[in-house]
């Protein structure tokens, strides 16, 4: 018998029964296998290893209150994989092997999908790495596809809570013609001084510029950024940003709710005149944002003056994970029930 405190979960690894594991050799992907190790075994000279030729992913299902388990979107994730994929050259993992993959990892790990109620979901992390070695900088020609699962909370500790902020400029996340478009381990590592600094100082994550003009908001760390003015939602249009699956979904949310919904560049000048901004992404769901801090001219934007999230966050969050727990009609397709 498994024993979580589902309501006290955060965002974290918590070991389950099993993860899934298929290999790419010999111009062929090989059959799905099961495994309840948590270790992998890889060459010395791998290219993941060294010259960060890896992808992941990141996707969560969610238990019902009927006792149904939803999956939020899957294929967005697997093209998005195979996006990655083809931008790093690897192997690209076909969209029935992302979905054999995942229906397995999940009915093996059944007793590990938070209850209904508990807020808690199973997040589901597909990662692809060049497993073959080579020393030269070049990519591999065998690869590995694994999906394993663990439960979670919140990704940011406040929850729906709002957060605090931090605008720097001595670091980018990516590059205009970079990767930042892809979900590769390179973007990540590249965040990670800054946002261990953000955390440092008070902050629940970093407010990346764009790295060539530092003029236009690109991506909340791990999260796309949004705000809201005048009817209409407001995201950055970046070629160095994830293209967000729940940004994605946020729109269509947005649009139905009557709001304009716009993609463009966002100056800090605007951010003075947004009525509600939020970080979003599978992790963090919403995050509304209380106070953006420049770190370096020490001007602050304030929201949340309540200290509560704004009413349209409010109705989007509350929308979005509706649909996705299934007590909202799902009119647009986004959920793969999972029996
Ligand atoms: N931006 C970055 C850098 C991310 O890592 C993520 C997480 O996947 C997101 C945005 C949000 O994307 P999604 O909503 O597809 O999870
Ligand atoms: C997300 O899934 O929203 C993420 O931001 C993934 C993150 C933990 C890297």
């Amino acid at each position: 018998m498994i024993n979580i405190d589902w309501k006290k979960l955060v965002f974290g690894y918590t070991k389950t029964n099993y993860n899934v594991r298929c290999y790419y050799r010999d111009g062929k992907w090989g059959s799905l296998e099961l495994s309840s190790s948590e270790t992998i075994n890889i060459h010395i000279a791998a290219t993941a290893l060294h010259y960060g030729q890896e992808a992941f992913e990141g996707l969560k299902a969610f238990m019902g209150k009927d006792g149904k388990v939803r999956v939020f979107r899957w294929e967005e994730n697997a093209k998005r994989l195979h996006r990655s994929a083809e931008g790093i050259l690897m192997a690209p993992v076909p969209e029935e092997l992302f979905q054999k993959a995942l229906f397995k990892v999940i009915k093996h790990n059944k007793d590990f999908i938070p209850p209904y109620g508990s807020g808690a979901s199973l997040y589901i992390r597909p990662l692809l790495i060049g497993s073959g070695a080579q020393v030269g900088v070049k990519p591999a020609n065998e690869y590995l596809f694994v999906m394993f699962v663990t439960p979670v909370g919140p990704y940011f500790k406040e929850g729906f809570n709002p957060v605090d902020i931090q605008i720097v400029r001595d670091f980018d996340r990516a590059a205009p013609l970079g990767t930042g478009h892809l979900k590769v381990g390179g973007n990540y590592a590249a965040s990670l001084r800054a946002g261990v600094r953000a955390h440092d100082e008070g902050f629940a994550s970093a407010l990346f510029l764009d790295a060539k003009t530092k003029t236009y908001i690109d991506e909340a760390g791990p999260a796309n950024f949004f705000g809201i003015a005048n009817g209409k939602y407001i995201t950055p249009d970046s070629t160095s940003i994830l293209p967000s699956i729940t940004n994605m979904s946020l729109q269509t949310l947005a649009t139905e709710m009557g709001l304009h919904v716009e993609k463009r560049h966002i100056t800090l000048e605007e951010l003075a005149q947004f009525e509600e901004v939020g970080a979003c992404g599978t992790a963090a769901v919403i995050s509304p944002i209380k106070k953006i801090l420049d770190r370096d001219s020490n001007r602050v934007f304030e929201y949340c003056k309540d200290g509560k999230a704004g009413p349209i966050s409010t109705k989007l969050y509350q929308t979005l994970q509706g649909i996705q727990f299934g007590d909202i009609e799902d009119k647009y397709n986004w959920i793969t029930f999972v029996d």
